[in-house]
């Protein structure tokens, strides 16, 4: 059988309630490790904590509060500053046009998108360094490798922690100290759902006749599900995965096409 090697480990997965946060903590807690999970709506946080105890066993503390603010990374990291293991994920911005977005805009999607992952990575990595042991993931998106127009506010955002990702990871690499992002595709959950759903509006069509539309379109014919992103979160987590460092993992069923 194989093991991951990270059961015992403490790992913290922001924006988990649901989605693919909630995956990425399924699948760490069926490799043995004890979860801190985050997101803002507290009964609905602790529905998640209750399933995903019942469905894997695993020690579990929720913390219900705003990742993107000073605040609430701060209550997030007094319990979970000495985590081994790192998610970092928030809600992404809403689509829309540049020239309707003002300074404001790009403030609160820099926040929420670049700015909050640096502060966490900044809080935890000393701890990971003397343990030698850390494995950061950033979910970020496909739109990094291949931007989407109407999402400039995430392309820009994203961009912008990659790029710093890139220069940092080979700097702690040496500490068994790894930082990776995981990009994903279409991926069934509450966003997609709700981007459909404003598309299809849009051009006059059924959600449903959009999303046959974008199933068909995908080389894998579907939609990706958040047990598979969780899967691939975990092995990016594995104790044996040391040797991966600042990469740029995409999932999206085979969408973008290119050799690099
Ligand atoms: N699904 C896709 O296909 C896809 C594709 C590309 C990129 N992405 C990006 O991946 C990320 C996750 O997407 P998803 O589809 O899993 O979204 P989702 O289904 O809407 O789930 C978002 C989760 O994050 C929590 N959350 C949102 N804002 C938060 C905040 N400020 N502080 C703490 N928790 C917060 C939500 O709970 P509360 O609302 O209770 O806080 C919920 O648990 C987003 O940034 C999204 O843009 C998704």
């Amino acid at each position: 059988m194989l093991d991951f090697g990270i059961s015992g480990r403490k790992a913290l997965i922001c924006a988990s309630s649901r989605g693919l946060g909630y995956g990425c903590a399924e699948a760490l807690a069926k490799c043995g490790a004890r979860l801190v999970l985050n997101a803002r709506d507290e009964e609905k946080l602790r529905i998640a904590g209750d399933s995903l105890r019942r469905k894997t066993g695993a020690q579990i503390e929720c913390i219900a509060a705003d990742i993107t603010t000073e605040e609430g990374r701060n209550a997030v990291l007094e319990k979970a500053g000495s985590a081994d293991i790192l998610v970092n994920n928030a809600g992404g911005p809403p689509k829309g046009h540049f020239k309707d977005w003002k300074r404001d805009d790009w403030i609160r999607a820099i926040d929420q998108n670049m700015l909050t992952s640096i502060e966490m990575i900044k809080a935890v990595i000393d701890s990971m360094v003397m343990n030698k042991f850390g494995r950061i993931v950033n979910i970020t998106s496909g739109s990094v490798k291949s931007p989407i127009p109407e999402l400039g506010l995430s392309n820009g955002a994203r961009s912008g922690l990659t790029g710093f990702v890139a220069g940092i990871a080979r700097e702690y690499a040496q500490y068994n100290v790894t930082i990776n992002n995981l990009l994903p595709g279409q991926f069934n959950t509450a966003r997609i759902e709700n981007l459909i759903e404003s598309r299809a509006k849009e051009e006059g069509i059924a959600p449903q006749k959009l999303r046959a539309t974008l199933e068909r379109e995908n080389p894998s014919r579907r939609l990706g599900e958040i047990a598979e992103f969780g899967f691939a979160c975990a092995w990016i987590c594995s104790a044996h995965s040391g040797y991966l460092v600042g990469q740029n993992i995409l999932l999206d069923g085979g969408v973008f096409n290119s050799t690099h």
